[in-house]
């Protein structure tokens, strides 16, 4: 089948199970007035420390002081990944270049503004909403299909990795039920933006052949490929250890990252994406610095 023809079925069939799957945001979660102090907020194996020199130093009750902050600043990032998609999925919701896909753009939006409201719930209540961290990718194409491309293959970067944490979080019994929650409930709309997001980007690179050039298709593979890295280092944040009352937040943000134990983690969060998109012909995943 057309890989267009497909993907207007795809998003046909995950618009009715998202529709007979709404939920009430503002009813389902029963917000505890603190969370207990000496768990774990997020699961240790995907802190940003873990597996280096630093989680050896760290005492136990540091480990899980830095586990709050990163629970927040996770859920911090999801929301301004949110904003960024909301942004591009609405400014193509009638877009000439998509017939039939205007419904699911509806319930996607839905949902995404859904997602931002109980991650910025959870860190307002229980720590802080970290700010954006601007990055720098280099130039992206801004109009037609290559920015298309651009696009909906950042949504999809950024939506696999989350949602790697969340599988894993969403089971972990060591976190507060509520921090289980919004991860499980995060995960299970996400396993339909993710499964639409796949058919697109085969669409949109399908499509591509012979109608836009192949230098221009290879740029947009080397911007998607800095984007991977972009995403794996916006969880280093200096001002997490800051908080969490560790000693030279910068110079330890330097050590962690630097540490080889942290390329295991990274390929765990994002090597099943970057293969996806070299089996798609749009990356080379010799070009991503992990
Ligand atoms: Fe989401
Ligand atoms: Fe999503």
């Amino acid at each position: 089948m057309d890989a267009w023809i497909r993907l207007q079925d795809v998003a046909g069939r995950l618009s009715a199970i998202s529709r007979s799957h709404r939920y009430d945001p503002y009813q389902i979660f029963d917000w505890p007035e603190s969370l207990p102090a000496d768990a774990y907020w997020m699961s240790p194996e995907l802190m940003t420390c873990h597996s280096t020199a630093v989680w050896d130093e760290l005492t136990e009750a540091q480990r899980v002081v830095l586990s709050h902050h990163e629970a927040a600043s996770f859920f911090s990032l999801n929301v301004h990944l949110i904003r960024d998609l909301i942004g591009e999925v609405t400014h193509r919701i009638y877009s000439t270049r998509y017939p039939g896909l205007s419904e699911f753009f509806h319930d996607f939006i839905a949902e995404e503004n859904v997602h931002a409201w109980f991650f910025a719930t959870f860190c307002r209540r229980y720590g802080r909403l970290y700010p954006a961290r601007s990055v720098s990718l280099g130039s992206a194409p801004t109009d037609g299909m290559l920015a298309d491309i651009a696009v909906f293959g950042r949504i999809l970067i950024a939506e696999e990795l989350c949602d790697f944490f969340n599988m894993k979080m969403a089971d972990d019994d060591r976190l507060p039920p509520i921090a289980r929650q919004v991860n499980r409930v995060h995960h299970e709309d996400e396993s339909r933006h993710i499964a639409f997001g796949r058919q697109i980007m085969r669409a949109l690179c399908e499509g591509a052949g012979g109608r836009v050039d192949p230098e221009g298709l290879a740029a947009v593979g080397g911007y998607l490929a800095r984007y991977v890295t972009t995403c794996l280092r916006s969880f280093y944040n200096p001002q997490v250890y800051a908080d969490a009352g560790l000693p030279d937040p910068t110079g330890l943000r330097a050590r962690v990252i630097r540490d080889p134990g942290r390329e295991a983690a990274h390929r765990a969060g994002l090597g099943r994406t970057v293969r996806f998109l070299d089996r798609i012909g749009l990356l080379d995943p010799a070009q991503v610095r992990w």
